[in-house]
């Protein structure tokens, strides 16, 4: 029997993951197949027991139960434990361990196109769950330092102290007193969710030259305001969905055991466009 795999949360409409992982089964001709399911806030525990009923094989997690996940799992990666959140979950003969793709994903395209982070100033706009597996992944890779500007300080200097504890020399200030500094950084990452709608950047790009990295997590619109004011500039650029594409191929990994058809993945994300 074919293997069945789904992403879970709510709203799950637009999710590019089915086509993503279809794309991947054609490819290689696996008898597998990916849905969309959704699950709203507060059900979540009953949609698991229907998911283990039907004998998933594995599942994606997305808002709003990436954090609540944690608690239905019976074992736990240590790339979960260290982010507290979950994103992907196996199920092996009922027993489902926790993965947090996310920070393997944000970094795929810095070593797909070579791109150094160790030695590296980063500013980081943004302080939420995303941007908590982004510090975990920058400490991984030995980053100098981080600047976290978000809009609340109390939860950039949150995560400031996350960072810090897991090595990584970190500060926090407010978006607003990022002013014309971006200038003084190598990589510049934008993890709010200011751009879904098309709102201009939080931040100002001037002046920051061709060598600065410029990566902007939203991947719907691909280009964003912020993405649009780094191509002004000739930066070098990471859209949001190379970071989607790099998780989604992590987590492929997880469930199959063989290396993912990366380009077969990527020409289907992009077709959702
Ligand atoms: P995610 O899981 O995508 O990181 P989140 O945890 O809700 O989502 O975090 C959203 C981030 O976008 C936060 O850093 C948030 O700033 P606050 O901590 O101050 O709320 C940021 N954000 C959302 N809307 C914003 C806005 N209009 N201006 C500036 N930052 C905004």
């Amino acid at each position: 029997m074919g293997k069945s795999f789904a992403v879970i949360g709510d709203p799950i409409d637009h999710s590019l993951s089915p086509n993503i992982h279809s794309a991947a089964f054609r490819e290689l001709d696996l008898d597998s197949s990916y849905i969309a399911y959704r699950i709203p806030k507060g059900e979540l525990e009953i949609g698991i027991d229907g998911l283990k009923k039907i004998k998933i094989h594995g599942f994606n997690i997305t808002i709003p139960h990436k954090i609540e996940m944690m608690r239905y799992l019976d074992k736990i990666d240590e790339s979960c434990s260290l982010i507290g959140a979950v994103n992907t979950v196996s199920n092996i003969d009922g027993v489902l361990k926790g993965y947090n793709t996310d920070m393997d994903g944000f970094l795929e395209p810095f070593k797909k196109k070579e791109l150094n982070i160790i030695g590296t100033k980063i500013l980081l706009v943004g302080a939420g769950g995303a941007a908590r597996a982004i510090v975990a992944g920058f400490a991984k890779e030995k980053a100098k330092s981080i600047t976290i500007a978000n809009r609340s300080l109390e939860k950039a200097i949150n995560l400031s102290k996350f960072a810090k504890t897991i090595g990584l020399d970190a500060n926090a200030i407010e978006i607003k007193d990022v002013k014309d500094t971006a200038k003084d950084y190598n990589i510049i990452v934008n993890a709010t969710s200011v751009g879904l709608k098309n709102e201009s950047s939080v931040i100002e790009l001037k002046g920051i030259n061709e060598k600065t990295i410029v990566y902007d997590i939203i991947y719907m619109p691909m280009n964003t305001d912020f993405i649009k004011k780094a191509k002004e500039e000739k930066a070098i650029i990471i859209y949001g969905y190379e970071m989607l594409l790099g998780q989604a191929v992590r987590a492929f990994e997880i469930w199959h055991g063989i290396e993912a058809p990366y380009n077969a993945m990527k020409k289907a994300l992009l077709g959702g466009f």
